[in-house]
């Protein structure tokens, strides 16, 4: 589907969007002003060294990245949100933090006027224990398991509803809903009323994305999933060089649950292996997505022709986030993982 007549020829068309091969920066001006619901997006990340898909140094990164943002604003509806998911990095050659997340983060808000609705931790235990220099060998660092993820917006009230991404209850919740609970005072000194023994169908989840996948009982699952996923398959199979930084489809499910409705619009101009693009699919959301690399798009594609059982992810709205995540046969591959 193509989300506006004003788009080029697309590269992957689907039952609710369509990827498109080109540089973001030229392809956002196809797009209609105020018409985007979600701009939900992971670019390259500033890097001490240079990866395969054009990362900039920290120091050069927020004059890279500002040109996108400033059209990104201006795409976006009124009560639209934009998700940026950023990755840290050292400076080169020093157990030193870049500050470059935060830079970006003060100059979106200070010279293009976008509002910080709330700023969220993208948990990823898998990842490797780097730079070895400092982890492994020196051994004075340790390992980094999280991005940061800006959540900016227009307006102060961008459009977004939490009940959409309820987390399951905590057994003592659960036990506390069975049982009832005495309103009384906290040793923090908080009232807590009856209202608190209302079942409202899930917990209000953190800001913290990914940490309620990573209970004790699935502790390997994402890892494993990831590596054993039909994507990564079909790229072997296909001889497709997979994409290295994607990020996990219930990432893009979240906010995409969270923050937009059933065929809102939602936009990833550096798509990568089109986990946005797909996860708004499978939601019903309508999508465009940008991607310079062909490579990366021909594997994306084969996102959509995974079979039924391979859909991993994809939930009611209603069913609490931690719920139904893992299919029978995913449990099962997890269980040997253990
Ligand atoms: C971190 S990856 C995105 C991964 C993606 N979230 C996923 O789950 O697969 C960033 C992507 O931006 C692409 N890219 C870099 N510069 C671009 C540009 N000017 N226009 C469009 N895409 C670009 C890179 O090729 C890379 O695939």
């Amino acid at each position: 589907m193509k989300v506006f007549p004003t788009l080029p020829k697309p590269y992957d068309d689907r039952e609710y969007g369509a990827s498109y091969l080109g540089d973001a920066l030229t392809l956002l001006d196809t797009i209609p002003d105020n018409s985007i619901d979600l701009v939900l997006t992971s670019p390259p990340f500033a890097l001490t060294r240079e990866k395969e898909y054009g990362n900039k140094s920290s120091d050069k990164y927020v004059e890279w990245f500002l040109p996108f943002a400033r059209k990104i604003k201006d795409k976006l509806c009124e009560t639209g949100s934009f998700i940026l998911d950023l990755g840290g990095a050292y400076l080169p050659g020093a157990p030193a933090r870049s500050i470059y997340q935060f830079e970006v983060l003060v100059h979106l808000c200070r010279e293009l006027n976008f509002i910080l609705a709330q700023e969220f931790y993208h948990y990823n235990p898998s990842r490797l224990p780097a730079p070895a220099e400092w982890v492994n060998v020196r051994r004075c660092r340790v390992k980094d398991s999280v991005n940061v993820v800006w959540w900016l917006a227009r307006t102060k009230f961008p459009k977004a509803d939490n009940r959409k991404v309820l987390k399951e209850y905590s057994a003592s919740m659960k036990s506390l809903l069975r049982k009832g609970y005495k309103a009384k005072k906290r040793p923090s000194g908080h009232d807590i009323s009856t209202k608190f023994s209302k079942d409202n169908g899930g917990a209000v989840s953190s800001n913290v994305i990914g940490l309620e996948h990573f209970e004790p009982s699935n502790l390997l699952s994402i890892a494993n999933t990831e590596s054993n996923s039909a994507y990564l398959r079909r790229c072997r199979e296909q001889n497709i060089t997979p994409h290295p930084a994607r990020f996990p489809v219930f990432f893009a499910e979240y906010f995409i649950k969270f923050l937009t409705d059933e065929f809102d619009v939602v936009l990833d101009p550096f798509a990568g292996s089109n986990s946005t693009g797909f996860a708004a699919n499978s939601l019903k959301r309508r999508w465009v997505s940008f991607e310079l690399s062909e490579e990366y798009l021909r594997g994306a594609k084969l996102r959509f022709e995974r079979a039924p059982e391979d859909n991993l992810h994809t939930r009611d709205t209603k069913t609490p986030m931690t719920k139904g995540l893992f299919s029978d046969s995913e449990k099962t591959i997890n269980a040997k993982a253990k």
